[in-house]
């Protein structure tokens, strides 16, 4: 008989072995904003940050765009993409740090715009690993058997938490969103997920104002909460803890770096994706770049990535893709997914 899956009850409902990707979606804002645009209103140069971080231009939102327009946009498109009925979706979660309110999350604004039923919605914070996070989310409800279809986006506006009189932040971040529909599989799927944190690392990422910890900092960026990094550490650990996760996530699997066809890195620097390729002895042919024309949108980067790839054809079903991320925390997140 049909089985009948109800979301609101925690049956621990068949179980099944995978999780799979049935269909990807992304969303840009339209205002583009060139390196040089910015040397037009900070002491930088296109040539600086183009050979340090591989960044040519970044999306931004202007008034009236929010994280969840971007993220709605991006979620219509996944659920299209994989044809589902967005009323069969039996949890939501949303990777973002650059909530549009402090509640209701990003995730239960757009429930019901999205046309999904009662089912749960939530936002996960783990800054420009939330994607990971979220995506590590929606893999165990669906193998546990308590849901059968998961929305998971990553959606975000660094732009709006970023002091533009501050060329060492301002030049690195933009806005953007990516979603991918999973729903239960037998076949693979998404091979295991792996997350991480180490919070003695608050120091060198972090903003520098809050709901709880008070607003006294924003009169230096025109009421804003600032990201403050020191990028020269965070690049150091990044490089060293990716390589790390990079190893955790194969010998799970029994793999090695040989069986990869793609890598679908966090976009934060070229030259920390193009360390990553290095180590896995990927040539940049088979590395997903678009850092270029979208700069850190830290969450939304990852499935902004794969969509990309997916719809230009370049990911194929079959490959074997490797996502990372690395962001604010510190947190880092990895998943092996057979497309
Ligand atoms: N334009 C021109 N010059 C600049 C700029 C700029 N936009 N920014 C910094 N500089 C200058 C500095 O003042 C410094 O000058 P000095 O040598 O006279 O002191 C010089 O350039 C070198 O600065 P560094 O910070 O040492 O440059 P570095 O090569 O480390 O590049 C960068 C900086 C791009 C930030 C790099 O360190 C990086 O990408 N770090 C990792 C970022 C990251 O991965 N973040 C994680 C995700 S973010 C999140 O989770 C929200």
């Amino acid at each position: 008989a049909h089985r009948v899956f109800d979301p609101r009850v925690s049956t621990g409902g068949d179980r099944v072995k995978y999780s799979r990707i049935a269909g990807t979606g992304s969303y840009l804002p339209d205002k583009i904003v060139t390196n040089h645009d910015l040397e037009a209103i900070m002491d930088t140069n296109d040539q600086w940050i183009r050979e340090r971080t591989g960044i040519r231009e970044r999306r931004t939102v202007i008034e009236g765009e929010t994280t969840a327009t971007l993220a709605r946009a991006a979620c219509q498109k996944a659920i299209e993409a994989a044809d589902v009925d967005p009323n069969e979706i039996d949890l939501f979660v949303m990777g973002t740090t650059t909530p549009d309110l402090v509640f209701p999350s990003t995730a239960c604004l757009l429930q019901k715009q999205l046309g999904l039923p009662d089912c749960g919605a939530m936002d996960v914070n783990a800054a420009c690993s939330g994607f990971m996070y979220a995506l590590s989310v929606g893999d165990k409800y669906i193998r546990c058997g308590d849901a059968r279809k998961v929305l998971v986006c990553g959606a975000e506006t660094l732009s709006r938490i970023v002091n533009w009189n501050k060329r060492e932040t301002a030049v690195l971040f933009g806005d953007g969103a990516g979603a991918v529909v999973l729903e239960a599989s037998d076949e693979p799927g998404i091979l295991s997920t792996h997350i991480h944190a180490n919070g003695n690392y608050v120091d060198v990422l972090t903003t520098n104002a809050g709901i709880s910890v008070g607003w006294d900092a924003v009169a230096e960026n025109d009421g804003k909460p600032e990201i403050m990094m020191r990028g020269n550490e965070v690049f150091k650990v990044a490089v060293r803890t990716l390589g790390r996760i990079v190893e955790e996530t194969l010998s799970a699997n029994d793999m090695d770096k040989t069986d990869l066809d793609w890598l679908i890195p966090h976009q934060a620097n070229l030259r920390i994706i193009a360390a990553m390729a290095r180590m896995l002895d990927m040539n940049m042919d088979h590395v997903v770049v678009t850092v270029d024309r979208h700069g850190n949108t830290s969450a939304a980067s990852v499935p902004l990535a794969l969509d990309e790839a997916v719809r230009d054809g370049r990911i194929q079903r079959g490959d074997m893709l490797l996502l990372e991320a690395f962001g604010g925390g510190f947190t880092w997140g990895s998943a092996l997914i057979k497309y």
